[in-house]
């Protein structure tokens, strides 16, 4: 069987490493890759964002499979464009995706579904989204409606920022086409929380809770990231939680995507916060997430391949289980200098054995002479997998602390507030 794995960060390389493992006859193909996917795949310098490439490479391959790990593509089209031509293919169609690319879509299905999430409006105009931000109050979230590369959403302490964020969007076009929209939503307080599910379009198979760490520093502070750790699984909620989240969140949002012409298949990502009245919607990505891949799929006991191959072919997943280790994973992820602003590329790596380790490439190259080098802001994701949250915490940090390059960033507290409840729970 051939496999194709469209994108080249720790998720992909996550991702190529478990289907090797269901499948290990499986020839496995990247494009583009990375220097640690280059172990498993054989990679490929197509773009992930060169569909028409993409189409030609699976079609000389004759590809059984193809797995899309980032969302551009998939907002882009690929999977209609892959199975107009009768390819096999895992994710949304580009109608369905739509759910991740355009957060005011995202608002109308869980408004329609009756999901619980914060209220919202839309404005184009920034005169009416200025008064809109008066009208929920200080703090108020404003949110370019398209993709905007994680920096689209600002959280607003006051109505200056609230200002100045419409301003940004809608007279400046700081996002382009992604920002002529905006939301303007209700601030919520809580824990967040990642639950993906892999879904035919109505069954759903749920995957545990993670818990992704978007800031730059310890303790939650600093710059927003793409995500600098993940852990799993969550204490904070119990099984009874995923059984709920399935029968509000993701049923009546699947059954409303269907509804309107846009079934959606492949994996569903819901961005949840648990907030004093209830659990809310923060957002939904039509794809896995980065870095929770990275912390999930080493604790998944059970076969991946087979649900993504059954939901890519169009059959159903109904009476389907995944099978999860009772261990504990961290992820902690080694970022380059100047991340996430202004990432340094070209430091070279130097990597010690990672026996007690996975790791995951991210952004990483080979230079001519063969060093393992600095190519992404992102540059490798170690998850250590351990019987307590603390040993994988301290086995993952040991690691990050033995990589060499310069300027190299990392967090060593990726887990700490489930480090806290399990602290608070043993005085108890
Ligand atoms: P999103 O891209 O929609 O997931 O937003 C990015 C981050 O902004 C989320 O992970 C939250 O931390 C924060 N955020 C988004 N919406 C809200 C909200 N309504 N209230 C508070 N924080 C939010
Ligand atoms: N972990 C956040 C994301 O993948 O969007």
């Amino acid at each position: 069987m051939k496999i194709l794995i469209v994108g080249g960060g720790a998720r992909e390389h996550a991702l190529a490493w478990k289907l090797a493992r269901d499948n290990p006859s499986a020839e496995l193909i990247a494009a583009p890759g990375n220097a640690g996917i280059a172990a498993l795949a054989r990679c490929v310098p197509t773009s992930a964002s060169d569909l028409p490439a993409l189409l030609s490479l699976a079609r000389a391959e004759q590809v059984d499979l193809t797995v899309v790990g980032p969302e551009a593509p998939l907002a882009a089209g690929i999977v209609d464009l892959f199975r107009g031509a009768g390819l096999t293919i895992f994710g949304p169609t580009r109608a369905a995706a739509t759910i991740e690319s355009s957060k005011s879509f995202a608002k109308s299905i869980m408004q329609t579904a009756a999901v619980p999430t914060a209220r919202a409006e839309l404005h184009r105009r920034a005169d009416s989204a200025k008064r809109a931000a008066r009208n929920f109050g200080a703090p108020v979230v404003i949110k370019a409606s398209g993709l905007a590369a994680g920096k689209g959403v600002v959280v607003c302490e006051t109505l200056d920022e609230a200002d100045h964020a419409i301003n940004l969007m809608l007279r400046d076009h700081a996002f382009g086409a992604a920002g002529a929209e905006v939301l303007v939503e209700e601030f919520m307080q809580g824990e967040e929380l990642s639950i993906f599910a892999l879904t035919d379009g109505t069954n759903v198979l749920p995957m545990i809770p993670a818990q992704d760490h978007k800031r730059l520093l310890n303790g939650d502070r600093g710059p927003n990231t793409g995500g600098m750790g993940a852990y799993a699984p969550v204490s904070l909620v119990g099984p009874e939680f995923v059984d709920d989240v399935v029968d509000r969140i993701f049923t009546p949002t699947l059954s409303a995507l269907r509804a309107c012409g846009c079934a959606f298949t492949g994996l569903l990502y819901a961005g949840l916060m648990l907030t004093a009245s209830g659990i809310r919607v923060v957002e939904f990505n039509c794809r896995f997430g980065d870095p929770e891949t990275e912390a999930l799929l080493p604790l998944l006991e059970s076969n991946l391949l087979d649900p993504m191959l059954a939901i890519a072919r169009g059959e159903s997943i109904a009476g389907a289980a995944l099978q999860w280790s009772d261990r504990h994973a961290v992820t902690t992820v080694v970022a380059a200098e100047g991340y996430p602003e202004h990432p340094k590329k070209g430091a070279t790596i130097t990597l010690p054995s990672a026996d007690d380790v996975l790791l995951f490439h991210a952004g990483t190259a080979r230079s001519g002479d063969g060093a393992l080098t600095v190519s992404g802001g992102r540059v490798l994701a170690v998850t250590a997998v351990a019987d307590t949250l603390a040993d994988a915490q301290r086995e993952s940090v040991a690691f990050a602390e033995r990589v060499q390059f310069d300027g190299k960033l990392y967090r060593t507290d990726i887990g700490w507030r489930e480090l806290l409840r399990g602290a608070r729970a043993a005085r108890n």
